[in-house]
């Protein structure tokens, strides 16, 4: 009864955050990145800052999902797959994948609120699966929702990490320098790995069908549709050849 009413009201509270995040961002950036700035408190190593702010999505996943009744269910534990497949390399090798200056500081700020939203996030979707999820057995398997959501889940897994591998790509050769990206999604978008972010959790929510797979989409929107704006105005800022037919995150429209 008590972890119900944690749930919903943490459930409620991830909506409304994304609410008041969309706003803030579309009037400030977030300091990090070709966004970093002096003014914010704090900084760490970028490496370790990804690290500490990832890794509870993985660690409070695996948690809550393994006190879970159904933790040893087939469609829990493809749900498990998908997540952990995401997590387990955006926090423990994407940091060691990425190509820093040397001494290069990310901001403490960000990172902590990143990290809170990871836990909780971690804690949603995890106990949602193998707790609650009274619908995610055997006959979710041939279930349209579900094949749809594991089709989009991988189409966006894929584009996501191929454009994050193109951009390390592009930094390698030119070290701590930003470039024009060109050819896959960059063709029709200034960021594809956040498209393909968005993707991904979208057919996480499909496949999981549950208000929790929801707000992680809406959160991951919330964060990353106000960045691609910001990121593509600086691209057009920055480059006066920047292809003028590319839009920020959604192509033909966005
Ligand atoms: N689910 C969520 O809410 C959420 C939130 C944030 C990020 N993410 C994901 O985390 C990943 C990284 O996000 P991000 O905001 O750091 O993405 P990003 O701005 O595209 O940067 C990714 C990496 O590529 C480098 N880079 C970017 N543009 C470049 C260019 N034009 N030339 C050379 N190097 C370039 C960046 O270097 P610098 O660091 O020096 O800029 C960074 O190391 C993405 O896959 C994103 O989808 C998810």
């Amino acid at each position: 009864m008590t972890e119900n009413v944690v749930f919903n009201a943490l459930l409620i509270g991830v909506f409304a955050s994304a609410a008041i995040t969309v706003l803030l961002l579309l009037f400030v950036n977030a300091p990090y990145g070709r966004h970093q700035s002096s003014g914010w408190g704090p900084t760490i190593p970028v490496r370790l800052g990804w690290v500490l702010m990832e890794s509870p999505a993985s660690l409070v996943f695996f948690y809550c999902y393994f006190t879970g009744a159904r933790a040893f269910e087939l469609v829990p534990l493809i749900l498990l797959l998908m997540w952990q497949l995401h997590y387990m390399h955006r926090s423990f090798l994407y940091p060691f994948q990425i190509k820093v200056k040397p001494g290069a500081r990310t901001t403490l700020l960000v990172i902590a609120l990143g990290s809170l939203y990871c836990g909780i996030n971690g804690y949603l979707n995890g106990t949602y699966i193998s707790h609650y999820g009274e619908h995610l057995n055997r006959e979710w398997l041939t279930d349209p929702r579900f094949i749809i959501g594991v089709a989009l889940f991988g189409f966006g897994y894929y584009l996501n990490k191929k454009s994050d591998r193109m951009l390390r790509e592009l930094r390698k050769s030119n070290p701590g320098e930003y470039q024009i990206p060109y050819g896959f999604g960059f063709r029709w978008v200034s960021m594809p790995n956040y498209l393909g972010e968005i993707i991904t959790w979208s057919g996480f929510a499909l496949a999981s069908w549950s208000l929790a797979g929801l707000s992680f989409v809406v959160f991951t929107m919330a964060n990353l549709v106000p960045r691609a704006l910001a990121n593509h105005r600086w691209y057009q800022e920055t480059f006066s050849e920047y292809p003028k037919n590319r839009r920020a995150v959604i192509p033909y429209i966005l």
